[in-house]
């Protein structure tokens, strides 16, 4: 922001979201995601903006399982934000035959190399993790390859080992050289992404705080289609194993906005955490009345950019969760 970090704008805004975040959507939406990343007993697993730990304890059931007690099984957590770490903290109390799998760790998520060994917790070790997860929050950095790059030190790299055969044990001497190759495939990083027409809302008010010289609290105007993370990732570095779309994420659907409800739309907008905090990065002795006032009428005009012949918006329901590996 402006006048914010990225990290300080999220902690502004979640700061105040903490208490009612899991009167939403998402405890629903948390379940569909785990099931993609399918936990097993064992794992180390890395939940980057772990928020009140909705995906932390789902993935930390998965190793409960009595016969594997005594497995290393770990879920880490690390959040920015205080008061979204203190509900996960409290989720932790009420489940203690969790409590040893999931560490929570309150930092930078796209700093974590400045961890620090005298920190509560170990730090993150290189190469450690079976899995690193990242729910809800990746739209919200400002550079998303120099975070994605960040992220590939803490995944297991791919194991590749070649064997050669015999030429005493082959029945057919042109065999005799061909390497037998094991490959173990790495750590994998599972990110969703809102689809390009999702929360569209929040899209628009993006554009209007550009234009008032002010920041919203997230960065999506990257997203231009499905293929707009896949090339993050795979310009650093990593395979895409699967894409899965994930539709009806709040429940809503895919829908559309006519001009007439454009009024309703922005006045909804400006009582968010997100619209306070895009006030409060403008700096002190602005106030919120002023900046709604002002934002209305270019929230109209870059609604109607977006809007087809008939003036409508088309508001999508869907995420994209992309499932990824070290490519080497
Ligand atoms: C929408 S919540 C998602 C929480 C959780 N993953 C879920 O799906 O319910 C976004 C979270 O990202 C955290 N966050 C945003 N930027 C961060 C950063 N740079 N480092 C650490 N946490 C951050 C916020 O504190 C907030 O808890």
């Amino acid at each position: 922001m402006a006048s914010m970090s990225q990290v300080a704008a999220s902690q502004h805004m979640y700061a105040t979201r903490a208490g009612k975040y899991d009167d939403s959507w998402h405890p629903q939406y948390a379940k569909r995601f785990v099931r993609i990343v399918n936990p097993h007993p064992g794992q180390r697993i890395l939940d980057l903006c772990c928020g009140t730990g909705l995906e932390l304890f789902l993935l930390a059931e998965a190793f409960n399982d009595d016969s594997k007690a005594n497995d290393d099984g770990v879920v880490v957590g690390v959040d920015a934000t205080a008061e979204m770490l203190a509900v996960a903290a409290e989720r932790q109390r009420a489940r203690p035959e969790l409590a040893d799998r999931v560490k929570l760790l309150r930092h930078d998520v796209t700093h974590l190399e400045t961890l620090r060994t005298t920190d509560a917790l170990a730090p993150l070790e290189k190469h450690s993790f079976d899995t690193i997860v990242c729910s809800n929050a990746f739209v919200l950095f400002d550079d998303p390859d120099a975070v994605v790059a960040s992220w590939r030190r803490y995944l297991k790299r791919p194991v590749y080992t070649a064997a050669t055969h015999n030429p005493n044990d082959s029945h057919e001497g042109h065999e005799s050289h061909r390497g037998i190759h094991h490959h173990e495939p790495g750590g994998k990083l599972v990110v969703d992404i809102p689809h390009e027409a999702a929360q569209r809302g929040g899209l628009i008010m993006e554009r209007v705080a550009r234009r008032m010289g002010l920041v919203f609290p997230s960065n999506r105007s990257w997203v231009t289609s499905v293929n707009s993370f896949r090339d993050v990732l795979e310009r650093n570095g990593y395979h895409v194993d699967r894409v899965i779309e994930l539709d009806h994420i709040s429940g809503q659907g895919a829908t559309y906005c006519t001009a007439y409800h454009v009024d309703e739309l922005y006045d909804s907008l400006t009582k968010s955490s997100a619209f306070a905090t895009m006030v409060a990065g403008a700096g002190p002795g602005v106030e919120m009345a002023t900046v709604e006032r002002r934002g209305r009428s270019i929230f109209h005009e870059e609604f109607l950019k977006d809007a087809g012949k008939d003036g409508r918006v088309f508001m999508s329901d869907t995420m994209y969760v992309y499932v990824a590996r070290l490519a080497s």
